[in-house]
């Protein structure tokens, strides 16, 4: 059977560099499956069709190809602005939902990163992770990211973005984002990504061996 590790929490919290570096330590396959939700907005803004409509953005849904999904692509504010919109849809959630369940089915383990891996998608999963950060501290770290890109960021904006994104996730009526009652949490706000991934690492090899 395949070892799930499910990575939870709030944008900007850093779960996706640790589900890679903790993918890559393992050998195990690695989904964002933030992206799921920003192919189907993609698909359907390029197509010119409606975010707004149940029945369209369902079929899209239910045919992506997850072996495509490309981060440079998706990571445009607008798709995901679109793909929050597409994320309170039951029947989108449904099909994404299943598609990602067949994903942590692969041999020999999975990572799966997002809002509701451990509630909803893997709910049996051996390893469960709640990674966080204080609003503050994700928007210093968005913020520095896109200096070191060479673009210019406004930390104000920046902030009031991820308050609204974590009222958008958290008071969602499908699948809000909240800790596993069996998660382990992580509180990134005064660690390194070092100390992050230490503290994962630790999490995983006792599960590994049983404990
Ligand atoms: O993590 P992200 O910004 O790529 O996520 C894009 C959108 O999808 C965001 O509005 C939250 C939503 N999402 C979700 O509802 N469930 C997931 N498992 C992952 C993301």
């Amino acid at each position: 059977m395949s070892f799930v590790i499910a990575i939870d929490g709030p944008a900007a919290a850093g779960k996706g560099t640790l589900a890679r570096r903790i993918a890559e330590t393992y050998g195990f396959h690695h989904l964002d499956t933030g992206l799921t939700y920003r192919a189907t907005a993609k698909a359907l803004l390029d197509a010119g069709l409606p975010l707004d409509d149940e029945a369209v953005a369902e079929k899209v849904a239910s045919q992506l190809d997850l072996a495509g999904l490309d981060r440079s692509v998706l990571s445009r504010h607008e798709i995901g602005e679109a793909a929050s919109k597409v994320a309170v849809m039951t029947p989108v959630r449904r099909a994404l939902v299943e598609a990602q369940q067949r994903f942590s089915r692969k041999e020999p383990g999975t990572v799966l990163d997002g809002r509701d891996i451990g509630t909803v998608v893997c709910p049996q999963a051996p390893v469960k992770l709640y990674v966080t950060a204080s609003p503050q501290v994700r928007a210093r770290r968005r913020y520095d990211e896109i200096a070191a890109a060479g673009g210019t960021a406004d930390y104000e904006a920046i902030f009031a973005d991820v308050r609204k994104r974590d009222e958008r996730d958290m008071g969602r009526a499908d699948s809000p984002l909240r800790p596993a009652q069996d998660a382990h949490l992580l509180d990134t706000s005064e660690m390194s990504i070092e100390a992050a991934f230490q503290a994962a690492k630790a999490v995983i090899d006792a599960a590994l061996n049983g404990n």
